[in-house]
């Protein structure tokens, strides 16, 4: 017998009903005689509050509240890529086609297909074993995604008894019979649900040692990402956030991206909308969308949904993790995903701590951020995938202190500040390279030294050295003046403004520079480090600072970034060769006067 209880009062997004008492936290409950989608989102006694996905405008006391006694859920199936999705999983598409450009009340949309056929390739026969996880099947979904059907994580240890041959069904078809010891049969198909606040299970997790490319050379080189791992991106507005998560959906070495999007502003989620579908694959030539899944919040979506919104967004992830794929979902910014986690408990009268935020603001930021991670999934064949979260925070006026940011930081292990000086300059990325930080330096050292070069973290720590060794004269510099300096010095703040414009600003819009491989990355970065180390061998030997700095190399070097392919690493070898030989000339001509 479902749950069937009756208003008692509405508050925006909120709504009290009272006879709820054998009702269960976060079941889906049908509010109203609109049977609007809500979820109980506290019990107290016989009293529920439910959190109302649609706008509660119109409903009165006294109507009903009915528990559906599901939790709720995202359907996974092949159909979800290239799907732009509501924070309910509803595909905006549908929405709108039933209800017109305002999203309406009480519609009802199959997140996936249930009619469309897809050509089905078994992989499993009769006679074989399957549990939850087991890869049962594979459909192609995209030309960019092969989708690995999967038994639910919950299917119990069986034996296959039949199986769907190759060849086109739904995903409402039965595609394999099995049966468990018991002699109980089931079925299983290609769709299952899975409830979005519970994490999908895995088997095992692994250490971050894999770093995420994401051919951004601030991040890879100083401030690396791995695969697996999370990260923030606070910044105030106009300092890069979206184009910084963009530039990571669009490069990052990873099979399936998920943007996940809390509009900033009205108009911006429609400009996310517009431009997303338009951009291309970089490795493939094929629109991003065929690897795609968006989440967006319309603005004139309710608030309850946009708190929903990251669930669905990380348990769709976590599906395709599930599916032996690198994933990242990047969400854009949770700041706005927080404001509704404010709104919803103010409704609800609850307490408030910082900022009117909730005192569980941090619980579920931790809840979210742990949803990362790099796994051995369940089921067979062994593989791996993962998920790697980057959140933007938009603190108002850049100022990191307020509560958001602050508790973000305790749950991430990656820190890329953006600087608004920095991007008032036109330095982008704008990430302050002395406030912003990786947990992940050392674990993808390995790595780096296996696949790109073994000097690979005492090149990057000696790069990082000139920028710190910067920052520590900066202080002088502004009571003083650099006149003040001795030579070194001056010369550490000339390798540094080197290093800030020709390796740390990126730009995202040339078709050069807006990638760089891990391998030109570290040529670029050694070529910097090993100019320094000349430079101060010809101060010693007493060559002029002027002479070194009017080297005719510097100009080809801050170039380089976009003026030489991460193809043609050749060229940047014979860059350092050109440097190194303008070297030896300026401070030959140095020792002949010597003589
Ligand atoms: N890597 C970059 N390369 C070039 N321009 C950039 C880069 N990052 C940011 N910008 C510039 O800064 C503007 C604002 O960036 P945006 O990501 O929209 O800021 P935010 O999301 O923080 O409000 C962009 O429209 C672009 O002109
Ligand atoms: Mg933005």
């Amino acid at each position: 017998m479902p749950v069937k209880g009756k208003i008692e009062w509405i508050s925006g997004p909120a709504v009290k009903a009272s006879g709820m008492s054998a009702a269960k936290m976060y079941e889906v409950a049908q509010v109203g005689e609109e049977k609007l989608i809500g979820e109980v989102i506290k019990l107290t006694g016989d009293i529920a509050f439910v959190q109302v996905y649609e706008s509660t405008s119109g409903l009165r006391p006294g109507e009903p509240v009915i528990g559906t006694g599901q939790p709720l859920s995202t359907t996974l199936a092949p159909g979800m890529i290239n799907q732009i999705y509501d924070g309910l999983q509803r595909p905006l598409e549908v929405i709108s086609k039933k209800a017109g450009p305002f999203i309406t009340r009480g519609i009802v949309a199959d997140s996936v297909d249930f009619g469309k056929e897809w050509e089905f390739k078994p992989a499993v026969k009769k006679g074989d074993a399957v549990e939850g996880g087991t890869i049962l099947g594979t459909v192609q979904e995209t030309a960019l995604i092969e989708h690995r059907i999967l038994a639910p994580p919950n299917t119990p240890k069986a034996t296959v008894k039949d199986v769907a041959k190759t060849g086109k069904y739904t995903i409402a078809d039965t595609m394999v019979t099995a049966e468990d010891k018991s002699g109980r049969k089931f079925e299983l198909s290609m769709h299952h649900k899975w409830p979005v606040r519970i994490p999908r299970p895995i088997r095992e997790r692994l250490d971050p040692e894999i770093p995420l490319i994401t051919g951004q050379r601030v991040l890879d080189s100083f401030f690396p990402m791995s695969k697996g791992g999370t990260g923030a991106i606070p910044g105030a507005f106009g300092t890069g956030k979206t184009v910084a998560l963009q530039s990571i959906s669009k490069w990052a070495d990873a099979n399936v991206i998920f943007q996940l999007g809390c509009g900033e502003r009205g108009n911006e989620m429609t400009e996310v909308l517009k431009e997303f579908p338009e951009l291309t694959d970089p490795k493939s030539g094929r629109p991003l969308m065929e690897r795609t899944i968006l989440v967006a919040n319309v603005s004139n979506m309710p608030v309850a949904a946009r708190e929903a919104s990251i669930y669905t967004g990380v348990t769709m992830a976590e599906y395709y993790r599930d599916m032996g794929y690198d994933t990242v979902l990047v969400a854009d910014s949770t700041s706005r995903w927080a404001e509704a986690l404010r709104e919803i408990s103010g409704r609800l009268e609850e307490m408030p701590a910082e900022e009117g935020y909730p005192s569980y603001l941090a619980s579920r930021l931790a809840e979210f951020y742990e949803r990362a991670g790099r796994v051995d999934t369940l089921g067979t064949p062994a593989r791996t995938g993962s998920i790697t979260l980057v959140g933007a925070v938009s603190p108002a006026g850049g100022d990191f202190t307020e509560p958001v940011t602050s508790q973000t930081i305790r749950f991430v292990k990656n820190f890329w500040a953006l600087d608004a000086r920095l991007a008032y300059s036109r330095h982008y990325p704008s990430i302050n390279w002395m406030s912003s930080y990786s947990g992940y330096i050392d674990s993808v050292g390995k790595w780096w030294a296996e696949r790109v070069d073994k000097e690979w973290s005492s090149v990057r720590a000696e790069a990082y050295g000139i920028l710190q060794r910067e920052d520590a004269l900066k202080e002088i510099v502004r009571l003083l003046g650099p006149e003040a300096l001795p030579d070194e010095e001056k010369l550490i703040l000339d390798v540094a403004r080197m290093v800030q414009i020709g390796f740390l600003q990126q730009n995202a819009y040339d078709d050069v520079d807006a990638y760089c491989s891990p391998q030109k990355q570290f040529v670029m970065m050694k070529m910097f480090v090993q100019y320094h180390q000349e430079a101060l061998k010809a101060l010693r030997n007493g060559t002029p600072l002027s002479k070194i700095r009017g080297m005719q190399v510097i100009a080809p070097m801050l170039r380089a970034k976009f003026a030489i392919k991460s193809e043609d690493l050749g060229k940047l070898e014979s860059l350092s060769k050109q440097m190194f030989d303008e070297f030896s000339s300026i401070s030959g001509v140095q020792e002949l006067k010597a003589a």
